[in-house]
């Protein structure tokens, strides 16, 4: 899809993501056909632009160009797209109370994209192109599905365990279908009384699905427990580490690293790099460390030849990542190596 400006929308072409509006409700929903009126509205409204449907195979790069997209991108960015749907349709069900969640057929849907994630080990680098623009309140849900099954591979679970841990990252917040949405899409910093109604999502989302007998516990534990921290300092329960299932502190490392790099209405997301660091800081305090060092260095070791661009403006090439310092790698720019593990002057600012 494609972003384009009110001004150069055509008759007859097709919206490819929802239009909200500032309640969080959709005001036109992905796939309408656009009339004159419509165009009219948006203008009346204050919308400048809206997403459609681009040419198939084509990858919109961050600097505006396109390239060809390879068959297996194409094919993880379908699989990708059929989730999210799938998703999205769950998730307004739920919420207008007129549905029953079949697993079942939820996992038909997520196993094509688990089985490529597990099959292919330079999977992150198709997925890293992915470039949905779709809301996040949707795509969290699918990518921390994915980066959830990855990194289930990457601790060495089986097949099962990281089907498991796939549906826990799909389902993780549903209990958000139950808060009120407006708060959900909130530009303002919450109330202590919101943030504890958001904070409630955690056991809205267990209590949803905890008499459905096709979820598994671990599935529901999950989901119940995502927002844990070892030092206790985590919510539904304040649980420990120990106490702690570990799917809920897989999904857990999974949930921060997307909700810090993904890009919101509100705040565009921090680079990889930059997302070390918070994941290091929040392992103090309650990420399982264990866990989130096997993430980090998986993840640090696909950006070796990356273009990254520096606080000072200069673009070079992650040439080697030091395991004690994955946020700080070692940078080539010309015949010039820049270690900044011990340069802290320099900082990747955008990896490309
Ligand atoms: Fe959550």
């Amino acid at each position: 899809m494609k972003e384009i400006a009110i001004e150069e929308l055509k008759i007859g072409v097709c919206l490819s993501k929802d239009i909200f509006n500032d309640l969080g409700n959709i005001i036109l929903a992905q796939g309408t056909e656009i009339q004159f009126r419509h165009i009219e509205y948006f203008q009346n409204h204050g919308i400048t632009h809206v997403y459609i449907a681009d040419e198939r195979g084509m990858i919109n790069k961050t600097d505006g160009t396109q390239i060809s997209a390879s068959p297996k991108y194409q094919e993880l960015n379908t699989n990708y797209e059929k989730v999210l749907d799938k998703f999205k349709q769950l998730y307004y069900n739920i919420q207008n109370k007129d549905y029953e969640l079949s697993l079942p057929e939820l996992e038909s849907h997520v196993k094509p994209l688990v089985d490529a994630v597990i099959s292919d080990n330079d999977i992150l680098g198709s997925m890293r192109m992915l470039n949905n623009q779709e809301s996040y309140h949707f795509t969290h849900a699918v990518n921390v599905s994915m980066f959830g099954s990855m990194l289930g591979k990457w601790l060495g679970l089986n097949v099962n365990n990281i089907y498991l841990v796939a549906m826990t990252g799909l389902l993780h917040d549903i209990g958000k279908t139950q808060i009120p949405q407006e708060l959900l899409f909130k530009k303002e910093e919450l109330t202590f009384s919101e943030m504890e109604t958001v904070r409630n999502h955690a056991k809205l989302g267990y209590d949803l699905l905890k008499d459905n007998p096709e979820i598994p516990r671990e599935v529901l534990a999950g989901i119940l427990f995502h927002h844990e921290r070892s030092d206790g300092s985590g919510y539904p329960s304040g649980l420990r580490e120990e106490l702690t299932p570990y799917l809920s502190r897989i999904i857990a490392v999974v949930d921060v690293f997307d909700a810090i790099t993904s890009d919101r209405f509100y705040k565009k997301g921090i680079s990889s790099f930059k997302a070390f660091n918070v994941i290091k800081d929040e392992s103090f305090k309650g990420l399982d460390p264990k866990i989130s060092d096997v993430f980090m260095s998986n993840i640090a070791s696909y950006f070796i030849n990356n273009k990254v661009k520096l606080n000072d403006g200069r673009i070079g090439e992650v040439i080697y990542v030091n395991k004690y310092a994955l946020n700080r790698p070692l940078i080539k720019i010309d015949d010039t190596f820049i270690d900044l593990s011990t340069d802290y002057s320099l900082d990747i600012v955008e990896v490309y």
